[in-house]
């Protein structure tokens, strides 16, 4: 314990304090978590108030996580720090050396010199008070360190938090929640392709006291290790220890004498209920993470070539494919998979990234400036860490891909193999193709995918990734960059610190978006979700849904299409035109407001809306046919209940539901009532048969 360090630290945010004790087990813990206290607290009586006696069978001196738990002490939780020197396990004993607080913020370092071990704990409020925290380690000795394990995060769990939601999923079925209780078994969660993979186990949810909610994520695009375990023998206020940490391989760490780790950033935020709780990730994704969001144009509509064409590319087709896009108003045409050398399947090609001479005789020139000409922009269709094993480069250049040493097969997945990102030849390979790619063409987009697992694993791919967007970004600032992963298989704030868009699912099946939407949307913001109306039957799911309900779900998103316009109907390309000139007008709302989370009695109507500036947009979707003539209203939230509102249903109106509304007349011009009423008593909508999706609009009026 340093000798001036006062017993007690507060982190304030706008409306959230945390109160640490730093006098405790060498290093600090969590005596507050919660709304913002006053100025004034008496911050011993608060660690008097939550302090615990000694119970039978405890140690004497009964264990403290503290926000670094190491394995001494009696503690039964696992370590956050496991740190080896050559084949022994190196034991620490860290105490608190130095501190610095400032207002939001909080650095705590501890250190046990007979270990030679330094750790330095950086914890800031920030945006929306989401708390963004990292562990810094320094090596001391003159001997190699390696870290087999080094959390982000060690969050004591106030003991109110008695249940998770944590989320699983596969390729095209990402986000699925489910919810249980910590006690006792708690929940660990690690991932080992080498990215955070379909599982979604990089993003938590921790449920308090009635609606109160903690969300938790570690901002890393490659492995993690998540961990929530109770910690039965303790003797503090909380009732598990939070874990987040990236997942190294054996030896991927090593540091030389005096060399520092920094380990990526864990973000954790406390709100009274899963909507405000959405609203605070949204600000701080909006505010510290997404790269310039405030000079963003608006989101501009895509239509990408996969699901319309697949791999069946010529110039004639792509040429058409933009007029029919353009016609429905998109403003953004991307180029898929298929256009360089000799990809006219998924089992070639990868890493040879020159635009095919069969596809494009001229080159994509022509191509380029026939969208541009129709008023779009131009965005392409990348994978850059993979490599086909029939291609020029693995000819070329067979180590360049993960593989193990001596071993004659090389495992593939979706007939591809993965580059070695951590290798400089392959990066600047990757850089040159890449950046000449930009500067011989007029790319205002490209969609980055990445569709297999690593097998075996890369020690360092992340960095490389990271270390190759980050010099084409810096080369090309322009260019916006999407995270694909076969769907939602790279999602997090890491990558996000370095693209504009994500993609959710490879699933366009409007009634899987709406689990997902919401499920992504508890801690990204709309304008960053890619959100396609795609084909009916959809390829995936099979399932057939009308064009209005799947051009309303897409709405909530960044919106695109991916399907070709000339299988549609006409009066299916005229709802969707209509759809798309909708999310025009609402995307300065949709991809700027708050976003409130609705619930309905109805478990198959989902909804949402967004408020900015009073102004307002909801979306209700029923999935099923109800065993009511009527559902119940349908309430909305975030408005001013002493405001009066217009509101109006936007056309088109689904087909069959619109017989039902009793005053058509009425909710075409508009029906005006307060804020209380619309929140308390909700609106009366048809929503009894499946596929069926209404918008509902609302303008403050002025007083
Ligand atoms: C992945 C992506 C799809 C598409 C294909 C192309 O599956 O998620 O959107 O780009 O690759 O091969």
């Amino acid at each position: 314990m340093v000798a001036d360090a006062p017993d007690y630290a507060r982190i304030d945010g706008a409306g959230l304090t945390l109160v640490l004790a730093l006098a405790r087990s060498g290093g600090a813990d969590i005596v507050y978590a919660g709304a913002r206290l006053p100025a004034g607290e008496d911050l011993a009586m608060l660690a008097a108030a939550s302090a615990r006696g000694h119970h039978e069978n405890q140690p004497d001196a009964p264990p403290r996580p503290g926000l670094l738990p190491e394995a001494k002490g009696g503690l039964l939780t696992s370590a956050a720090i496991l740190l080896r020197r050559g084949a022994k396990q190196v034991a620490t004993d860290l105490r608190l050396s130095a501190w610095q607080a400032e207002p939001g913020a909080l650095t705590l370092d501890l250190r046990d010199e007979a270990a030679g071990v330094e750790v330095r704990l950086d914890w800031r409020m920030g945006k929306g008070d989401v708390i963004a925290c990292h562990t810094a380690l320094t090596n001391r000795s003159a001997e190699p360190l390696a870290v087999e394990h080094l959390a982000s995060l060690a969050l004591p769990v106030p003991r109110r938090f008695m249940e998770c939601t944590s989320y699983w999923g596969r390729w095209a079925g990402e986000m699925h929640e489910t919810r249980r209780a910590i006690a006792p078994d708690g929940l660990t969660r690690q991932s080992r392709g080498g990215k955070p993979g379909f599982d979604g186990g990089n993003w938590l949810l921790l449920h308090g006291a009635g609606e109160e909610c903690l969300g938790a994520h570690l901002a890393w695009s490659g492995d993690f290790a998540t961990r929530l375990e109770c910690d039965t023998a303790g003797a503090s206020d909380n009732a598990a220890v939070l874990q987040l940490a990236a997942y190294w391989q054996a030896g991927e760490v090593v540091l030389a004498p005096g060399e520092t780790f920094t380990t990526p950033e864990a973000v954790f935020a406390l709100a009274p209920d899963r909507s405000a709780l959405a609203q605070a990730f949204h600000s701080y994704a909006r505010g510290e993470v997404l790269p310039q969001r405030e000079a963003w144009s608006p989101r501009k509509v895509h239509l990408n070539s996969w699901e319309a064409l697949g791999f069946d590319l010529s110039e004639p087709a792509l040429m058409a494919l933009a007029e029919d896009a353009a016609a429905l108003g998109i403003e953004r045409f991307v180029l898929d998979d298929g256009w360089f050398a000799g990809r006219r399947n998924d089992a070639t090609s990868l890493g040879d990234w020159h635009v095919s001479a069969d596809v494009f005789p001229n080159g994509l020139a022509p191509l380029i400036a026939r969208v541009h000409a129709l008023a779009m922009d131009f965005g392409l269709w990348v994978e850059p860490e993979m490599v086909s094993p029939d291609s020029d480069l693995y000819r070329q250049h067979p180590d360049w891909c993960l593989h193990l040493e001596g071993c004659a097969e090389r495992p593939t997945m979706r007939g591809q193999l993965a580059l070695d990102m951590a290798r400089a030849e392959v990066r600047a390979y990757l850089f040159a193709r890449l950046d000449a790619l930009l500067r011989e063409h007029a790319i205002a987009y490209l969609k980055w995918d990445h569709n297999r697992t690593l097998f075996p694993p890369g020690a360092g791919q992340t960095q490389g990734f990271y270390a190759l967007i980050d010099a084409l970004r810096a080369a090309h600032p322009q260019v916006e960059i999407e995270s694909c992963a076969s769907g939602g298989g790279r999602i997090d704030f890491g990558v996000l610190t370095r693209c504009t868009r994500v993609w959710p699912s490879d699933n366009n099946d409007a009634i899987e978006r709406l689990r997902m939407i919401p499920a992504w949307s508890q801690f990204l913001p709309l304008e960053v979700l890619g959100s396609h109306v795609g084909p009916s039957p959809n390829p995936i799911t099979g399932r057939r849904l009308s064009m209005d309900f799947r051009a309303k779900v897409a709405m909530f998103g960044h919106m695109g299409v991916e399907a070709d316009p000339a299988r549609m109907t006409e009066r299916e390309r005229e709802t969707l035109a209509a759809h798309i000139a909708l999310y025009k007008a609402w995307r300065g709302v949709l991809h700027r407001g708050a976003l409130w989370r609705l619930t309905h009695p109805d478990p198959n109507i989902a909804a949402m809306m967004v408020v900015h500036q009073g102004t307002a947009l909801a979306l209700a979707a029923q999935t099923a046919f109800s065993p009511m003539f009527d559902a119940a209203p349908l309430r909305l939230s975030g408005l001013d209940p002493d405001a009066r509102y217009r509101v109006s249903l936007p056309e088109p109106w689904p087909a069959k539901a619109q017989r039902y509304l009793a005053r058509p007349d009425l909710w075409r011009t508009g029906i005006t009532l307060s804020g209380a009423a619309l929140m308390g008593q909700g609106l009366a909508l048809p929503l009894t048969h499946p596929e069926t999706a209404w918008l509902v609009a609302l303008e403050r009026l002025p007083e």
